[in-house]
């Protein structure tokens, strides 16, 4: 119950990473709403929580492309949780591609979802956390972000911005008692990554280069990356700010 009393605004939490620290925040006491495209993924995850676990869990729409639709989120899940102090942000998108073949509309749509939807996520939820009088902040970098990726030339680098914006508003919002922190996965298994196992060759190839690059010899799972939101949700971080946090199994970075 590492988590009672904390009220969590998810923005993306129907599959993958987030939809397994949905499962731990629940298994640890926090009440949440899930905000994502995939209402109908993130309604019966809420409704699983609330039975299983005896948690305020409810899911409500929402697009990372459209502001308006990030403020009713907000606002809708400080209604219904009575406050907002927990906020990890997890939707994004990949696209892969060889640099001389990326096109600028790629390149712009992953900076969209990745850094302006991240950022906007971040300052419409301030207000609240404000109120709350604190918070935490969690943002989802990868790996890819600080150590770049061949095939990866934007999505890579729309999560370098993601750690350096959240570095900055770390520093921003430490008079506020707002905590700011991202989180970095590696190679995790979930269908997310499939533009760059297609760009690889395919499963046997990534499956490969996992094998050769990976230190603990395998990719990771959405439930190994989410207990490190769960421990910067928790007071038990609270002296940390303004960090990078890898869950990576060794890689060098
Ligand atoms: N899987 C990996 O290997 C890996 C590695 C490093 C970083 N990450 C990051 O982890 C995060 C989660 O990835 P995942 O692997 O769990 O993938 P995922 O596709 O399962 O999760 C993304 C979630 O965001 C939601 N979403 C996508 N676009 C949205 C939009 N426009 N508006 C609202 N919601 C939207 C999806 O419905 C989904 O619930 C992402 O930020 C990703 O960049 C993943």
């Amino acid at each position: 119950m590492r988590l009672q009393g904390k009220k969590a605004l998810f923005f993306g939490g129907a599959t993958g990473i987030g939809r397994a620290t949905a499962i731990q925040f629940a298994q640890n006491g926090a009440n949440l709403v899930i905000a994502d495209l995939n209402i109908d993924g993130a309604m019966q995850l809420a409704e699983q929580l609330s039975s299983e676990y005896q948690v305020k869990a409810v899911a409500v729409p929402f697009d990372i492309l459209d502001e308006e639709s990030i403020k009713t989120a907000v606002l809708q899940a400080e209604n219904i949780l009575g406050g907002i102090t927990t906020v990890p942000i997890f939707a994004a998108m990949m696209r892969t591609g060889d640099v001389e073949d990326f096109s600028s509309e790629t390149w712009d749509t992953l900076f969209d979802i990745n850094v302006r939807g991240t950022f906007l996520a971040a300052k419409h939820t301030i207000p609240a956390l404000k109120r709350a009088g604190g918070g935490s902040i969690i943002t989802t970098s990868s790996l890819a972000g600080v150590r770049g990726a061949p095939g990866m030339v934007a999505y890579a680098a729309t999560k370098g911005a993601v750690v350096t914006f959240s570095k900055t508003l770390a520093l921003e919002l430490a008079p506020d008692n707002i905590r700011v922190n991202s989180v970095l996965p590696g190679w995790i298994d979930t269908p997310f990554n499939n533009p760059a196992i297609d760009y690889m060759g395919g499963h046997d190839a990534q499956d490969e280069v996992v094998q050769g690059i990976v230190p603990l010899g395998r990719q990771g799972t959405p439930e190994d990356v989410a207990p490190m939101y769960v421990f910067l949700a928790s007071d038990e971080s609270s002296y940390i700010t303004a960090k990078t946090m890898l869950v990576d199994g060794g890689m060098p970075s």
